[in-house]
């Protein structure tokens, strides 16, 4: 499909699933590379809901003992962020002394790395790593480190595998982006 509508918007696809997928393979390979062989279990922490999908791509890939572990933030209220970053649901298990991987669907803003780690350090990470299937780098308004980027992406509203509008589209394979003729 080349052109999709959710509610009262059309979008045209941009980045189709098997790029998406290639861009996996790189990132997965080098959370293994850094990850073989460590001797604790490290937390792979799925930011709900739109890191399901690419978590689950990572999970099929990574070859290192890890531990799944969730939390639900938001903080967009249809194609625009609020600024505000609410938990939505706590942590479904302790991280206290453990590294952290952050898998995020996307890194806009940054004030959602900001608030997680705040909340990581508060329950006792050893330490966190933020893995990112997209970054918009021109939508930043703080500083964050990213250790793992799948793709760079321009700053435009998208949906797809995992993102959505509006609560819609998380179900796509395919990334489209906001048509605005
Ligand atoms: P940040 O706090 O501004 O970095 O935004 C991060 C969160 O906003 C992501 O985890 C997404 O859930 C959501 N988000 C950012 N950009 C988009 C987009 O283009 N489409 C859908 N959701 C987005
Ligand atoms: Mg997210």
């Amino acid at each position: 499909m080349d052109k999709i509508q959710i509610l009262d918007k059309k979008f045209k696809l941009f980045i189709p699933y098997e790029k998406l997928d290639a861009a996996i393979d790189k990132v997965a390979s080098e959370l293994n590379n850094d990850f073989k062989e460590c001797d604790d279990v490290p937390v792979m922490l799925c930011v709900l809901n739109g890191s399901i999908m690419f978590m689950s791509e990572l999970m099929k890939r990574v070859n290192f003992d890890c531990q799944l572990i969730s939390i639900k933030l938001s903080s967009y209220e249809g194609t625009q962020t609020s600024g505000k970053v609410k938990q939505a649901m706590g942590l479904t298990s302790s991280i206290e002394g453990r590294r952290v991987i952050i898998v995020e669907d996307i890194v806009d803003t940054g004030h959602t790395i900001v608030e997680l780690e705040r909340i990581l350090k508060e329950k006792g990470a050893s330490r966190t790593y933020v893995c990112t299937m997209l970054h918009k780098p021109e939508a930043a308004q703080v500083d964050v480190k990213l250790d793992y980027v799948a793709m760079d992406i321009p700053n435009k509203f998208i949906v797809g595998f995992g993102l959505d509008y509006n609560e819609l589209g998380r179900n796509y394979k395919d990334i489209y982006v906001l048509d605005e003729q």
